[in-house]
C-alpha cells in the first residue's frame, strides 16, 4: 500500500511516502521566515506553507518514484497545531483526494511522532518497540510520558502543567540572546560547558508531570542578577549556561521517566519529538537504559523534528485498520 502524507501543523511543510511501513520519501521545506521574529508568526507560517505545499509534495513523488494515481490513500495531520497551517494541508489533502479517488486519513500529530518508531529505512537495521511501551514525547508543544498498549491505544500517564521542554529551551535561549529556535544551539553550545556549574529550579509536581515554568523563571533571574553585575556575562559564559541548562531539563525529564518505568513496570523507552533530537538527552537515555537494564529506542534525528514520514506511517496502520476520514473533515487545534 502506497500512502502519501502531508504534514503542515506548524512551521514545516513536509511531504512524505510509504510503501506499508517502509519509507521512500520525506521532504520538508523549512520556514526560514520565523527567525527574525524570534518565534512562529502564525499568518506567516500559512502563508509560507501555501507556496511550498504543491512543490514539496511533487518533490516526495518524485523521488518515490511515483505518479498520483499510484497512492493508495493520502494522511494529513489533522492536529494539533496552528489552524491557518494546518488548514494547507487539510485542504490539500482533501483536492488531492477529489483529484484522484483515492481515500483520506486523519492522523493526530503526537501519535505521529510516537508511530516514527515503526518507520523502516531502507539503509538501515532497526528492532521497532513491541507492546506495551512508554516514549517521553518532547517537543516545542508538549511534554508528555505515553503508554503504548498498541498502535492506536496510547494512554498519557504524565504531562507538564505548565511550558513543554523545547519552550523552555527556546525561551531560555531567548533570554541568552540566541535565535530561534534556540533548541538545537543550546544542544551545540551545551557540549563545550559544564552541566554543573549552574543550579536552576527544579519542579514540585505530582509524580509523573512536569513543569518548566519554574525553572524559566529561574534562569532569567539568574542571568538578570549576574547580567547587572556584568555586562558581559552571558558571553563569557555561554557554555556553562547552556550545558546547565541542558543538564537541568534532562534530570527532569529522566526522573519522571524512571518513575513511570517503576509504576508500570515496562522497560522499554521510547523517546520521540523535536527535543529528542538533543544530544545530551540521547546519550543520558541510553546510559541510563544500559545502567537499569532497560531497551530504549533513540529515533534517527530526521525523524525527531516535525516530518511527514511519521504521518505516513501512522497512516499506514489506520489504513490496515480501516479507518477513514470523510470528505468533511476539518483540522482539529
Ligand atoms: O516536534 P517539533 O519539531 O515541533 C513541535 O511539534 O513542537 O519540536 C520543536 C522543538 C523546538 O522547541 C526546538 O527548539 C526543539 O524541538 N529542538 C531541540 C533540538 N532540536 C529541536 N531541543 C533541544 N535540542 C535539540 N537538538
Ligand atoms: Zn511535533
Amino acid at each position: 500500500m502506497n500512502i502519501l502524507a502531508i504534514e503542515s501543523s506548524c512551521d514545516d511543510t513536509s511531504a512524505a511516502v510509504v510503501t506499508n511501513t517502509l519509507l521512500r520519501s520525506s521532504v520538508i521545506a523549512s520556514q526560514a521566515v520565523h527567525q527574525s521574529w524570534g518565534g512562529v508568526v502564525p499568518e506567516l507560517a500559512s502563508r509560507a506553507h501555501q507556496a511550498n505545499i504543491v512543490p514539496t509534495v511533487a518533490e516526495a513523488l518524485k523521488k518515490a518514484e511515483l505518479t498520483p494515481n499510484e497512492i493508495d490513500a493520502i494522511a494529513f495531520t489533522r492536529g494539533p497545531g496552528l489552524l491557518g497551517s494546518l488548514l494547507v494541508g487539510v485542504s490539500f489533502a482533501k483536492g488531492f483526494a477529489l483529484a484522484t479517488g483515492k481515500p483520506l486519513i486523519e492522523v493526530n500529530h503526537l501519535q505521529g511522532h510516537i508511530l516514527s518508531h515503526f518507520l523502516q529505512l531502507p539503509d538501515r537495521e532497526y528492532n521497532a518497540p513491541t507492546f506495551p511501551f512508554l516514549c517521553l514525547l518532547v517537543s516545542g508543544g508538549h511534554t508528555q510520558i505515553v503508554l503504548m498498549r498498541s498502535h492506536f491505544d496510547m494512554e498519557i500517564v504524565g504531562t507538564t502543567i505548565d511550558d513543554a521542554a523545547g519552550e523552555a529551551f527556546d525561551k531560555c535561549a531567548k533570554v541568552m540572546g540566541l535565535p530561534y529556535p534556540g533548541g538545537p544551539h543550546i544542544d551545540r553550545l551545551a557540549a563545550e560547558g559544564d552541566p554543573l556549574r549552574f543550579k536552576f529550579a527544579r519542579p514540585m509536581v505530582g509524580e509523573l508531570d512536569f513543569s518548566f515554568s519554574g525553572l524559566k523563571t529561574s534562569f532569567l533571574y539568574t542571568v538578570r542578577d549576574e547580567v547587572a553585575k556584568n555586562e558581559n556575562f552571558v558571553e563569557q559564559n555561554l557554555a556553562d549556561l547552556c550545558a546547565s541548562l541542558q543538564h537541568t531539563i534532562i534530570t527532569i525529564l529522566l526522573k519522571r521517566v524512571e518513575k513511570a518505568v517503576k509504576k508500570y513496570g515496562i522497560t522499554q523507552v521510547a523517546i520521540g519529538g523535536g527535543v529528542s533530537a538533543n544530544s545530551g538527552l540521547r546519550n543520558a537515555l541510553a546510559l541510563l537504559g544500559d545502567q537499569k537494564g532497560w531497551q530504549t529506542f533513540i529515533p534517527e534525528r530526521f525523524l525527531t523534528t516535525d516530518n511527514a514520514a511519521m504521518i505516513a506511517v501512522a497512516g499506514y496502520f489506520k489504513a490496515l485498520n480501516g479507518e477513514f476520514a470523510p470528505m468533511d473533515i476539518v483540522p482539529q487545534t
